[in-house]
């Protein structure tokens, strides 16, 4: 019952914060309220980013809240390509996840709609691969360039080469690192959507109130990813106090960010490090409660490692992007949630960012505090992602189009 109404309240949050869209300024989401739990964080190295960012949430928030209104009437203007044009280059890692085929389309019909030109490239996450289609795109003259990096820090030289041309870089979705050549960063609050699994963890085992203990393993993502450590910590921030007191209990014993790492994402990868858990851990008929996972992907590899390795009671398992198999999932019973961060309204950003950069209008940004890339702090937009589970899952990604319901059978 208590579950019931948990996520009736939640999918009337989600359903407003989808509304308000992009950095929504409403910031009406329960989920996306919850205060981050700011336990001194320890572990990882992103630590100190992590919780800077909890201390900017709020301003940040509250500059979007102001500045949002205007900003929305200025949108349409700001994202058209100035008079003569421009191309714009845009830098994917891979065709192998779902969400970057929808961020490139995205990008590309929202950018020609506008009227630029666009050199769409995907780099099968080989950063060689990247750093040569990024090179070409500033030899083929590219106005402004955006880049989802597969490795955050190993893009220097053909920044350097942007910068020596004059070219604005925009990182999208993942921090470009360890450069001065980053103009601007727009994604989504990467810290908030470890919080939103945290809490949704929270509340589904009502861990203020229940005795426990409960069991919990972590899957997180790439050490080569900036927003992998925000993710994580994110989310650890929420549980730790329970994990302190023994309520939530790791029974693994991999608790670090570095243990729990999933290097490129790879299904694969978090398949066979759940499968060597499961016969470590869980082979005596000991229950897994939670698995908190970063993201669809590693989701994924969890979920198919419980269904060949384990009997026990089903964990809940949290993911993020609602890619459409762990969507189906989720329909299925077979994936708790998972944090919805639309796609269409971050394109629509770094479109709009993009006009701005070429007309020489004021960026848009609501954050120049929390991404620091070693070198410099890159300022920042910052959309605000929702949670999705089984309740809400119609609303959100069916009557918001994003879907069409044959895509989820
Ligand atoms: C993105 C996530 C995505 C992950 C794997 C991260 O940088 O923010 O949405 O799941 O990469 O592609």
């Amino acid at each position: 019952m208590k579950k019931k109404v948990l996520s009736a309240v939640l999918s009337v949050a989600m359903v407003a914060s989808l509304l308000v869209g992009c950095g929504g300024a409403a910031d009406s989401g329960a989920t996306t309220d919850a205060p981050a739990e700011e336990a001194p964080a320890e572990d990882t190295a992103a630590d100190d980013a992590a919780a800077d960012d909890a201390a900017a949430d709020d301003a940040a928030a509250d500059d979007a809240a102001a500045d949002d209104a205007a900003a929305d009437d200025a949108a349409a203007d700001d994202a058209a390509a100035p008079a003569g044009g421009g191309k714009v280059g845009v830098s994917m890692p891979t065709k192998d996840l779902q969400r970057w085929n929808q961020d490139g389309a995205n990008m590309e019909s929202e950018l020609k709609e506008a009227g630029y030109e666009v050199d769409l490239q995907y780099a099968s996450n080989d950063v060689q691969t990247q750093l040569s289609q990024i090179e070409n795109m500033i030899s083929g003259k590219c106005d402004v360039l955006v880049i989802a990096a597969i490795e955050g820090s190993s893009l220097g030289e053909a920044l350097d080469m942007a910068k020596d041309a004059g070219i604005p870089v925009i990182a999208y979705d993942r921090l470009l690192m360890d450069s001065d050549a980053v103009s601007y960063y727009a994604t989504f609050d990467n810290y908030k959507v470890g919080t939103v699994q945290g809490e949704y963890v929270k509340e589904q085992l009502d861990l203020d109130n229940a005795e426990g203990p409960f069991n919990i393993e972590f899957t997180a993502g790439d050490p080569g990813d900036n927003n992998a450590g925000f993710f994580f910590n994110g989310a650890y921030d929420v549980l730790k106090e329970y994990i302190d007191s023994g309520k939530l209990k790791v029974v693994s014993g991999q608790t670090k960010f570095d243990d729990v790492a999933t290097p490129t994402w790879a299904t694969d990868v978090a398949q066979s490090r759940a499968e060597n858990i499961l016969s470590s851990f869980y082979s005596d008929g000991t229950n897994v409660d939670v698995w908190l996972c970063s993201n669809d992907s590693t989701a994924l590899g969890v979920e198919n490692a419980l269904a060949a390795n384990y009997n026990g009671t089903y964990p809940i398992i949290t993911g993020q992007d609602c890619d459409i198999e762990n969507t189906k999932n989720m329909i299925a019973g077979k994936q708790s949630m998972s944090v919805f961060k639309d796609t269409r309204t971050l394109a629509s950003q770094v479109v709009k960012m993009v006009g701005q950069n070429l007309t020489g209008a004021e960026v848009d940004v609501n954050d120049t505090e929390t991404y620091n890339n070693n070198v410099i702090t890159v300022p920042s937009y910052l959309c605000e992602p929702v949670f999705a589970d089984a309740n809400n899952y119609k609303e959100l990604l069916i009557d918001s189009g994003y879907y069409t319901e044959d895509q989820l059978k």
